[in-house]
């Protein structure tokens, strides 16, 4: 029998999706993050065992939300969340080294509105952000999974997408990024057919980096190869 005729329950009324868009990587904790992690989950990490969230009391007012899927060490969504004080930022990683660099970079910069949470950003969507309330959602450089028989890895799909547009208000933006050509025109195809989108593009494919998402050192180096970065975005307008 394969897997997916014998789901295994993760907990009860809640089964394993066997297909994940990441490795968990054991990646050593460094003194300063595990510091971090210490000092500051307690104002700011969330937990999906709380439940769906009210974000006003979360942040203790009423401001756009914006939600970043797999921050990675999180310098970018600090940067952002800085520069857009009159936001409010939730951060998603699986991997821990991310989780506590992202929080000793928001405690160096004094920031108070950044919440993270270190789960599967599948799970949190379900399981704790509400229907129809987030002004942006953020994926930049998604894992792209090179192999052809990994691309069903990938969480930009078809279900992804309309996943992703529950949770967005309308006029809400779903903000990709990516540097791996073959996965922006998977993107591009995927969410073209998506239904309740607008592609924000006057060519209907890419546009131009929007001035609120950092450049990342990562990125100015590929520049510098001549390498490529793709921007999409879309609108929820249904
Ligand atoms: C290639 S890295 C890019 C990190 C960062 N966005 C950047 O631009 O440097 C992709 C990240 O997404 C995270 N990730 C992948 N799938 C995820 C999921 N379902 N939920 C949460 N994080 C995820 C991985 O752990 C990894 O850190």
């Amino acid at each position: 029998m394969s897997d997916q005729q014998n789901p295994q329950p993760e907990k009860e009324g809640v089964y394993l999706r066997k297909i994940r868009s990441f490795v968990k990587r054991e990646g050593r904790l460094t003194k300063g993050q595990a510091r971090a992690i210490e000092a500051n989950w307690s104002s700011m990490g969330l937990s999906v065992d709380n439940g769906m969230l009210d974000f006003s009391q979360v942040f203790g007012r009423q401001a756009p939300v914006v939600l970043e899927i797999g921050f990675g060490m999180g310098k970018s969504l600090v940067e952002m969340a800085a520069a857009e004080p009159d936001k409010d930022f939730i951060g998603i990683e699986v991997h821990r080294p991310g989780i506590g660099a992202c929080l000793a970079d928001a405690e160096a910069a004094g920031i108070k509105n950044l919440r993270v949470f270190e789960h599967d950003a599948v799970e949190v969507l379900a399981q704790c952000i509400p229907d129809a309330s987030l002004a942006r959602m953020q994926l930049y450089f998604p894992d792209p999974w090179h192999k052809s028989r990994h691309h069903k890895r990938r969480i930009v799909q078809p279900e992804f997408a309309q996943k992703v547009r529950q949770k967005l208000a309308i006029g809400g933006v779903w903000h990709m990024a990516t540097d791996w050509e073959n996965y922006a025109e998977h993107m591009l195809e995927v969410m073209s057919q998506a239904e309740g989108y607008k592609n924000q593009s006057a060519s209907q494919d890419y546009v131009p980096r929007p001035d609120f998402r950092p450049l990342t050192k990562f990125e100015q180096r590929g520049h510098r190869l001549g390498h490529g970065v793709w921007d999409l975005m879309f609108e929820r307008i249904a």
